[in-house]
């Protein structure tokens, strides 16, 4: 173990007095699919950038900078893209940070497409869980939001390989628009009763400057908790930890859970622990921030453990972001980073 004994102990606290406890990672900027709230084909076409490899951080150099997370309260670490599991080897990751010490959980978010290939080889390397994201269980609307020739049975598979793999709980995510994918409510959470998933309704959000967000377009849980209540009673979940995103509530006839994100209409900074992490190695401190904090030039510059901690800490220190309550009352403008390239 390298030496990190003249690091700070101190666990950071922001300007705001939230500690540091869940860290984002992205892999990639990359994805197999172009769901049009998020890399619309317009702008994400065959000529669009993309972050070259050369740029990424390697597997060593992610771990270290988890591992330095770690030691300032990160417990929870999940990995995202775009599409995390079109990055090359992406077990062996798993692997290094699955051998962290003090890290509880290691979760990945996907669209689900690749699972059966991979659910077997990461739950092997100690991934402990996965979300999918699955906006509808429609063929024709489930294709149109992903502008995919894919077909809907592939996520499907990938759902039950990764429950046949045992990387459960498997939660859904499904972004809800007004007139595109609301009329699948009943059948998403219906689905998520039948299969032991957990179907979490998240309100769509104005993140980056490229998706046409409208307020208009925005179903408030409020709602979705009343429609589904409707048709199966319900009871609010008290859960233990305070900077969970999404409200939970139990079918009261045992058929199992639900839950809504209310980032829009009910945004939760107060409790926002989250940091994120860039696949070039960029700290973000909030989702909806213009840009991140180099951590990669510093880390190749030879920076050692108590600098890099240091580094990390400040910056968490640093931070009093809480983009979505002042959307409430200022409304957003200027520059937002994409949700493709920080990984939602
Ligand atoms: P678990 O509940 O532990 O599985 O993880 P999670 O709640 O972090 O779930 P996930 O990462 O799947 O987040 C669900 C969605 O909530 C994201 O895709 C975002 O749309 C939204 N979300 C998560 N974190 C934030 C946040 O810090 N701010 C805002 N505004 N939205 C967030
Ligand atoms: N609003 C809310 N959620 C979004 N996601 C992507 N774009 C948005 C948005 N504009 C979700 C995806 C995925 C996760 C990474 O973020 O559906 O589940
Ligand atoms: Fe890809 Fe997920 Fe964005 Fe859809 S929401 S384009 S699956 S990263
Ligand atoms: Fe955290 Fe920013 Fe999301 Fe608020 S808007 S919950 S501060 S990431």
């Amino acid at each position: 173990m390298p030496d990190v004994s003249s690091a700070p102990t101190q666990e950071p606290t922001d300007r705001l007095g939230r500690p540091l406890t869940d860290l984002r990672v992205s892999v990639t900027d990359r994805c197999n699919l172009r769901c049009t709230y998020c890399m619309p084909a317009e702008l994400f076409g065959p000529d669009h950038a993309f972050l070259p490899r050369s740029e990424l951080l390697s597997f060593e150099e992610l771990t270290r900078l988890v591992r330095l997370a770690v030691g300032l309260g990160v417990r929870k670490v999940r990995l995202t893209g775009g599409e995390p599991l079109l990055r090359r080897d992406l077990a062996d990751l798993v692997a290094s940070l699955a051998a962290l010490d003090g890290l509880d959980d290691l979760a990945l978010t996907t669209n689900g497409l690749l699972l059966p290939t991979h659910a077997t080889g990461l739950a092997e390397a100690g991934l402990t869980r996965v979300t999918v994201s699955l906006d509808a269980l429609d063929e024709e609307t489930f294709r149109a939001i992903g502008d995919t020739t894919a077909s809907l049975a592939g996520v499907l598979a990938g759902i039950e390989a990764a429950q046949a793999a045992g990387l459960t709980p498997v939660k859904i995510n499904t972004v809800l628009q007004r007139g595109v994918n609301d009329d699948q409510l009943e059948d998403l959470a219906d689905f998520g009763r039948r299969t032991g998933t957990t179907v979490r309704f998240i309100e769509f959000m104005d993140v980056g400057t490229s998706n046409g967000w409208r307020r208009e377009q925005v179903v408030p849980a409020a709602e979705v908790v009343e429609r589904l209540a409707a048709r199966w009673p319900l009871e609010p979940v008290t859960g233990d930890r305070p900077e969970e995103v999404a409200d939970r509530y139990r079918y009261l006839d045992g058929g199992g859970e639900v839950g809504v994100i209310a980032s829009v209409t009910r945004p939760f900074c107060r409790t926002c622990s989250r940091a994120r992490l860039s696949a070039v190695g960029e700290l973000f401190t909030c989702l909806f921030a213009a840009g991140g904090h180099d951590l990669r030039a510093p880390l190749r510059a030879g920076a050692d453990d108590a600098e890099l901690t240091e580094r990390l800490a400040g910056l968490w220190g640093a931070r009093a972001d809480r983009a979505s309550e002042q959307r409430a009352t200022t409304g957003l403008t200027g520059e937002r980073v994409e949700m493709s390239y920080i990984g939602g």
